[in-house]
């Protein structure tokens, strides 16, 4: 559920008109929705209210500042995996002692860095990087609160770009070691055991594989225990899909329900990790037709929007829903590639989409809001693009469009 809608032929966010903010801010541009996000956070903790939880979102998802401040202010906590994110969720105002730390390749610094901000809890990924945990605590002389990424090996059944608990994946340490390095990480003063965690997967669209993984973890917690090493969290990851096109995924509700109750009796937290699930459909991206034409067999619609402002349609052949913010009554609909200027062939944001457009009009790729501004780059030296968000009847600027200069302010010609 989202608050972009039609009101006669104009589609509205929230209660200001698309027209009017392409008009207000110019395009390419970001457009959220705060209610959106709002009722998303919302949904997630009223799902784990019946559980002491922590939902940390997936600061990779979105990283704007503006949306993290939000969602801090409605309580939630983060999933990083960069020192840059954290830096990013304290600028915003977060709490460090809610967020959790990912990611394969944590540096010394970046440990460093964690641990002096006190965050929650580190997922180690590989044994060596236990050690380095180790390294790092013991010279900054505090106790290192620690969980072990465990790769289940079970296929969440979603593009293999984004499928991340296959035993070939690189995330995560595998189910047959986990074991043995929680009792070493048990037996180190400068550790604190304090969770189990995995992410399999992306748009998930059944609660299938999270079900399986979350028992896996279970068997595991329910071993540690009974070695005398009781970890206080589970972490069960993100992963939830949304609709982008026609897929029917679960709600948070029917997404943490099984989860819930397979952790009945046992004295622990759950955290879940939501990234696309917050933000995909709490923006979209707003792109004005610059020209049409014939090529071949195809009728293309040409954009001033590209792969550099929203790469997954190139990247992932991911189907976002295009459609127009104006409903013509008397333009015919073409079936259409939508493209942009950028010299690529991949350069598009949908294919054979039905589309009824006049130069001029602005076309809104829905579900924008995951990994679409935060996996923006400035290729063809295009700029950074511009966000706002909607509240209601009010709009406000949450990023300036990137002028020319800041894309090369850090380059250097030698002498
Ligand atoms: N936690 C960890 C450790 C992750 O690696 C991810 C996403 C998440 C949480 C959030 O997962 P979500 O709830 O968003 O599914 N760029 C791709 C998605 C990559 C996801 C990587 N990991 C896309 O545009 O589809």
């Amino acid at each position: 559920m989202d608050f972009f809608g039609f009101k006669d032929s104009d589609l509205y966010a929230e209660s200001v008109k698309i027209s009017d903010i392409a008009s207000q801010y110019g395009t390419p541009l970001y457009v959220y929705s705060k209610a959106t996000l709002t009722k998303h956070v919302q949904a997630f903790e009223a799902a784990l209210k019946s559980r002491k939880h922590l939902v940390c979102f997936a600061v990779k998802a979105c990283s704007n500042l503006a949306v993290l401040n939000l969602m801090a202010k409605l309580g939630a906590g983060f999933d990083i995996v960069s020192e840059g994110e954290l830096r990013r969720v304290i600028a915003a105002g977060g709490d460090p002692s809610k967020v959790v730390f990912s990611g394969v390749g944590k540096s010394e610094s970046e440990i460093e860095f964690a641990l002096s901000q006190k965050i929650n809890c580190l997922n180690i990924e590989s044994p060596e990087e236990i050690d380095t945990v180790i390294k790092v605590a013991k010279r900054l002389n505090v106790v290192a609160p620690v969980a072990l990424r465990v790769n289940p090996g079970v296929d969440a059944k979603t593009h293999p770009s984004i499928s991340t608990g296959l035993k070939n994946n690189k995330f995560g340490v595998s189910e047959e070691l986990a074991f043995d390095l929680y009792k070493r990480m048990a037996s180190e003063p400068c550790l604190k055991v304090s969770g189990i965690d995995c992410h399999i997967g992306s748009q998930m669209t059944s609660v299938e594989p999270i079900i399986e993984a979350s028992e896996k973890l279970i068997t595991l917690y329910n071993k540690l225990l009974s070695a005398g090493i009781k970890v206080d969290h589970i972490d069960v990851g993100g992963g939830l899909g949304v609709i982008y096109d026609n897929e029917t995924p679960p709600s948070p509700e029917e997404y943490v329900a099984p989860i819930l109750k397979k952790l009945e009796g046992l004295d622990v937290a759950l955290y879940v990790e939501p990234g696309r699930a917050m933000v995909a459909n709490a923006a979209v991206l707003l792109a004005k037709v610059l020209y049409q034409k014939d090529n071949g067999d195809k009728h293309f619609v040409i954009t001033d929007t590209a792969m550099n402002d929203m790469i997954r349609p190139a990247l992932y052949g991911a189907k976002m829903t295009i459609i127009n913010a104006y409903k013509h009554a008397d333009v015919p609909a073409v079936k259409s590639d939508v493209v942009g200027p950028i010299c690529e062939s991949d350069d598009f944001l949908g294919k054979d989409r039905s589309l009824s457009v006049k130069n001029g009009d602005i076309l809104v790729v829905r579900g924008a809001g995951a990994y679409g501004s935060s996996m923006a780059s400035t290729y063809n030296t295009r700029r950074l693009c511009a966000e706002v968000m909607v509240d209601g009847d009010k709009t406000a600027l949450i990023k300036k469009r990137q002028s020319f200069e800041d894309i090369w302010k850090d380059e250097i010609i030698p002498e």
